[in-house]
């Protein structure tokens, strides 16, 4: 049965429909968009294409399959993108549909974002992480070799179909990764959740609870962007999402694009914010512990695989786009479930929490 929750923003709100075997709704949408005269392109993960033909095949719209993995999330992947639109002659009135996993979330999305200084689109996550993350609150863009995400813009979709039945053919590895964000979730908004996770954990695809705890997580998300859509507030806000993705982004830098998946950078800086969070002394200890047993649990790392250098990971953060006036935010927790962004902390403290994690 599928659920329905609206994101509702001042200028725009759309549905995000929940559920299993979502094909025929879909196949519904597109085609009432086509009636109107409306032609849809979906842009689809090519390895999800791949283990999920019959799906892409009954989609009954035109495809094109792009490769997808972080080290392909660049500015010449998008321009490939933008001139396959182009050359098949995709009108303003055209509409994406970004079918796949966060970074193919991102890419159509900003593709959507710019072409024609911008059409309409649709996200269809087939990764954990894009459910309950990348697809919702409108964030879309690319990388620079400087760095994540440094090219983008905020683009909402008309509308988000998270469909737990094609998470069947998502590897193990990449499944545990979008928990990370579901872990991240409960740590900044539900206790409840998190107590929950506690109990159940490891998760898999077809875990009875995952239909709910998709939609806890979209619910906090939508909820969060509603009130601060583009980031602007001054404390907390929006920027809360970050939290354990400021330290999760220089890892993935320095570490090397692709070496850890997204979501495991993440499940690392989530564990070098709670350090820093005790050090701080706004977290307890026992808490920080039961953040590192909860990770585990869910076969996410918690320690760097292999020692990268700390002054290297404090250079990648002075590039991190939460810099605000040259000065380094981080959102840092004051128990489960309460989190709050912090500016102006010292260095030798955030090299301390590089270092509780590996780092030398
Ligand atoms: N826009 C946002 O708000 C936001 C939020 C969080 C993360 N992100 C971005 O999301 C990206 C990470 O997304 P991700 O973790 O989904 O990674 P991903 O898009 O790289 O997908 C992971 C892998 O799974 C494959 N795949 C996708 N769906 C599959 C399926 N159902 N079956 C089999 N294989 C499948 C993909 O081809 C890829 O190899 C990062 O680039 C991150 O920056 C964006």
């Amino acid at each position: 049965m599928a659920s329905i929750l609206r994101v509702a923003l001042k200028t725009h709100s759309y549905p995000i429909v929940l559920g299993a075997r979502l094909l025929p709704a879909i196949q519904k949408e597109f085609s009432a968009q086509a009636k109107r005269g409306r032609r849809v392109i979906a842009v689809v993960d090519k390895t999800f294409a791949q283990k999920n033909h019959a799906f892409v095949k009954k989609l009954g719209v035109e495809t094109i399959l792009f490769p997808t993995s972080e080290k392909t999330k660049t500015l010449a992947q998008l321009q490939k993108l933008l001139s396959e639109l182009s050359k098949r002659k995709l009108e303003r009135t055209g509409i994406l549909a970004a079918i796949g996993g966060g970074v193919l979330g991102d890419m159509a999305g900003f593709a959507a974002a710019c072409y024609l200084r911008g059409i309409d689109f649709y996200q269809v996550p087939t990764t954990l992480l894009a459910m309950v993350d990348s697809s919702v609150g409108g964030k879309t863009g690319v990388n620079l070799p400087e760095g994540k995400n440094l090219v983008g813009a905020f683009r909402q979709p008309l509308g988000v179909f998270a469909d737990t039945e094609l998470l069947k053919t998502l590897p193990a590895r990449e499944f545990n990764a979008g928990m990370a964000e579901v872990i991240k979730t409960a740590l900044l908004a539900d206790a409840a959740l998190f107590k929950k996770l506690e109990a159940i954990s490891p998760l898999k695809w077809n875990s009875p609870q995952l239909p709910q705890i998709i939609k806890t997580c979209c619910a906090v998300k939508a909820r969060v962007v509603a009130a601060d859509e583009f980031e602007t507030a001054k404390n907390d806000g929006r920027a809360l999402l970050n939290l354990g993705h400021t330290f999760g982004h220089a890892v993935e830098k320095v570490g090397g694009f692709g070496n850890y998946l997204h979501g495991e950078a993440v499940a690392l800086g989530l564990m070098m914010a709670a350090h820093l969070s005790v050090s701080q002394k706004t977290l307890s200890k026992k808490d920080a512990d039961k953040i590192s047993a909860l990770l585990k649990k869910q076969g996410l790392p918690v320690r760097l695989k292999k020692p990268l250098k700390a002054t290297a990971l404090f250079d990648a953060l002075t590039r991190d786009k939460k810099v605000r006036a040259g000065k380094l935010r981080f959102v840092t927790l004051k128990k489960i479930a309460t989190a709050h962004t912090v500016q102006a902390i010292d260095k030798k403290a955030i090299l301390a929490a590089f270092k509780s994690a590996g780092a030398r």
